[in-house]
């Protein structure tokens, strides 16, 4: 998608070098990082300078790649898998592409690993896109349904970002959106600010914004009186792991709109690419929720007058916090799960009956 009518993917790879879009400092700065070595993939993850479920895996898929680069050897390339599963725990993707690259790598001579992982790590990337493009085509048959029979502007809510900085392009929650603004429907978007990282304001907000798509920012606790007051036809969310029972962890924050949509009638659809599904875990309980650093909580970062980007403390530094990065969304509050391979209810039968 553009930033400044330019287009841009969020990761790839030249030179024996993996580039990405720093998101750590968008929206106020654009820059565009460097990853050299394995280790600085697991930081790029672990520091979020990027983030969101499908473009951690594809990190993790490069990271394996620059590990061949560093040290060609078949230990050191379990170690760097592992150290990369471990670097953020709860969306599924990381280990998903992990496994995946290792699968793929397993009994590969030293002569031919580097251009196999290359080539597999290229594959889970344009995978990606066409799922993301896919999820957007059938995301999109939601809104043109809206679309008849309101005939007016169409209000959709998503929190945090799932959007195309989020994956390699498209987005999940987002790919509706954009090809709906392609298609020529009106549309607007309440983008929950999402605390404390804000990556619905600082993220979500600015890719709207680029591509010219009306949006608003509100607190996250303004979904509720919205969508009391009528203000929103439909929630679109994305997901870090979605269990095959049809409960959708994402971002913290999420379930609580659930609960809110489910008051109002309003619909619930969660938007995935196949890769976020766990088939293995049966009960939500299981999923590891990520415990972030407090100072994610205590401290913000904005721009002052003078356009220096600063960091603030906003509450006593007695004050004890807890940084809850993820909840679970219970599958009976989801109106449907929209996927790369079409749409279907929340449930074991619903995915299922389309990944056989
Ligand atoms: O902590 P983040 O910013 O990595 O969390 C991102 C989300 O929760 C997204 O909704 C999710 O990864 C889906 S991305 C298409």
């Amino acid at each position: 998608m553009r930033i400044e009518n330019k287009e841009y993917r969020t990761i790839w790879f030249e030179n024996n070098l993996v580039k990405i879009i720093d998101q750590t400092k968008l929206p106020h700065q654009f820059r565009i990082k460097e990853l050299k070595t394995v280790k600085d993939s697991i930081n790029a993850i672990k520091t979020m300078e990027v983030r969101g479920a499908p473009l951690i895996g594809a990190t993790a898929a490069y990271g394996l790649v620059l590990s061949i680069v560093e040290k060609n050897d078949l230990s050191f390339l379990k170690k760097s898998g592992e150290d990369l599963i471990a670097s953020r725990p709860t969306a599924i993707n990381l280990k998903w592409a992990v496994d995946r690259m290792m699968k793929k790598l397993s009994g590969v001579n030293e002569k031919d690993i580097f251009k196999l992982a290359l080539v597999e790590a290229k594959n889970i990337i344009e995978e990606d896109v066409n799922f993301c493009k896919n999820i957007g085509l059938n995301g999109l048959k939601i809104i043109e349904e809206i679309s008849n029979k309101k005939k007016d502007t169409i209000n959709i809510l998503t929190h945090c970002n799932a959007g195309w900085l989020a994956t390699i392009d498209w987005g999940t929650a987002t790919s509706p959106i954009y090809h709906a603004h392609q298609k020529g429907i009106k549309i607007h978007v309440w983008v929950d600010e999402t605390r404390p990282r804000n990556q619905g304001a600082n993220l979500t907000s600015y890719e709207l914004n680029e591509e010219g798509i009306p949006n608003t920012v509100i607190t996250d606790n303004a979904g509720g009186i919205l969508m009391q007051r009528g203000q929103v036809d439909m929630c679109i969310v994305g997901t870090d792991r979605t269990l095959s029972n049809g409960d959708v962890c994402n971002k913290i924050g999420t379930y609580l709109k659930a609960l809110a949509a489910k008051d109002n009638n309003v619909p619930f659809y969660v938007a995935l690419p196949s890769s976020t599904i766990d088939w293995n875990i049966k009960d939500h309980k299981q999923i590891p929720i990520e415990e972030r650093n407090s100072e994610e909580l205590s401290h913000v970062e904005g721009i002052d007058k003078n356009n220096q980007v600063t960091k603030v403390r906003i509450y006593p530094k007695k004050s004890k916090s807890m940084n809850l990065a993820f909840d679970v969304t219970p599958a009976k509050l989801v109106t449907g799960l929209i996927t790369e391979k079409g749409i279907c209810e929340a449930s074991e039968k619903g995915l299922k009956g389309l990944f056989k």
